[in-house]
């Protein structure tokens, strides 16, 4: 008798020992997981800047800014494409300059016809040779050598040197591009690019009076295997500049459940800072962005720029702009200077946002949008203006888990997920 209670103490005794010892670690585990945790305002603090379609107000003030594409000779009919279609939605109302950007010399028939397609606004210029090329601190050979590598372990586009310049450009030397310096505001599109939706208003006037600095249209993952040492390097510049972590930054993370003082030990896996902690790899998608070429302008974000240049990582490993902005952004701006624009149609490659009609918002009898013309149905709760949404570009929007993520806190509670 008394054996067998010694026997089952002594099989508990382990349990409750664990239990004891492991208290103290689920606990600061639970804290820490709870300090990621990023509250849902109120009121929504990121509305649309339209809701229907508008009379387009062709004679208000303009912003100071310009539409960019980066585009090679031989994507001539791809460029026409995006060109034909942001003229169609909004550019045939608003006028804004369409400036076209090349690493090479322009091609006279590209300069002719998309000239034409933009209305005579077009202008065309050359990338100068140092802002697109290896820095003088990279080692060429092994720089060529890992693209190599990276093409053949099939990181997209890695495996091409001119797309490793193209990031490089996007990620800091566009904005001290010689001929960008009279604006303030850019539009970047690429070829290959459709707008589904009319744009009645003016997109730059909207986020200058809402003192906006960055706007996109689609979040989604980055592919982790392009930019292993990109967020290790990105949070090692931000501790040492002593940036304080904003709700966005907190959005875009995911705190690890690992406890302390194993948490550290995962510092050496990839897309986490020196603490453990992860990035998710979502990010705005920056092959379309309206922004404030201030803000990128600004020293700090040209500091962080310079130091990921130094690490090498855009060509040692293929460091997107997409990603780099968006860390940025989430270092340096507060949330409520991100703009979701979720009332515009837009395609590139495989990825959409499509949104469904506004109910009687379609000015069906304004002449101004007369070419606009048919659209999809109209439905409760729609926003869009005239949007064409057809085939499987049908409705919504990509990569729900980045975005709610991403407009988090922004964005008030809604149903049981979100
Ligand atoms: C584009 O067309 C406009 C109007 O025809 C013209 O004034 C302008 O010089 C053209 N620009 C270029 C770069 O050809």
């Amino acid at each position: 008798m008394l054996l067998r209670r010694i026997n089952r103490a002594a099989r508990r005794l382990p349990f409750s020992l664990l239990l004891i010892t492991a208290t103290p670690f689920i606990i600061e585990a639970v804290i820490h997981i709870w300090r990621y945790q990023v509250p849902r305002p109120a009121t929504e603090l990121d509305a649309p800047f339209s809701t229907s379609c508008q009379e387009p107000d062709v004679a208000a003030e303009r912003e100071n800014a310009v539409i960019v594409m980066l585009a090679r000779n031989n994507e001539r009919q791809q460029a026409k494409k995006t060109i034909q279609s942001i003229e169609a939605q909004f550019n045939k109302w608003f006028n804004y300059p369409i400036m076209f950007l090349n690493d090479d010399a322009w091609n006279p028939r590209f300069v002719a016809e998309l000239n034409e397609t933009a209305g005579g606004k077009g202008i065309f210029e050359v990338i100068p040779k140092e802002h697109w090329t290896y820095p003088d601190w990279i080692d060429q050979d092994a720089a060529k050598n890992s693209i190599k590598q990276q093409g053949e372990a099939g990181a997209p586009h890695a495996g091409q040197e001119g797309y490793h310049h193209m990031c490089r450009f996007y990620s800091g030397k566009f904005y001290q591009l010689d001929v960008l310096k009279k604006y303030k505001w850019y539009w970047r599109v690429e070829p290959d690019v459709d707008f589904t939706c009319a744009i009645t208003y003016d997109p730059f006037v909207q986020m200058a009076k809402r003192k906006k600095v960055y706007g996109f249209t689609i979040a989604l993952w980055e592919v982790g295997k392009s930019c292993p040492g990109l967020f290790r390097a990105t949070a090692d510049w931000k501790e040492s500049r002593g940036v304080v972590t904003s709700n966005l930054w907190s959005a875009m993370m995911e705190a690890s459940w690992m406890p302390f003082p194993f948490r550290r030990f995962l510092s050496w896996v990839p897309h986490r800072d020196s603490y453990g902690d992860a990035w998710s790899l979502c990010h705005y998608w920056s092959n379309f962005e309206i922004a404030d070429m201030d803000f990128f302008r600004s020293k700090a974000y040209q500091d962080y720029f310079d130091y990921l240049d130094k690490k090498g990582g855009f060509y040692n490993e293929r460091w997107g702009d997409a990603a780099v902005h968006s860390l940025a952004i989430a270092m340096l701006a507060d949330s409520q200077q991100v703009h979701h624009f979720e009332d515009i149609g837009y395609r590139h490659d495989t990825f959409y946002q499509c949104p469904v009609n506004a109910p009687g918002g379609q000015l069906p009898n304004s002449p101004s949008l007369a070419e606009n013309k048919p659209w999809t149905p109209e439905e409760a709760g729609g926003i869009g203006c005239r949007c064409k949404c057809t085939g499987k570009e049908k409705l919504r929007n990509y990569g729900t888990y980045c975005l709610d993520k991403l407009k988090q806190p922004n964005t008030p509670k809604r149903g049981w997920f979100s």
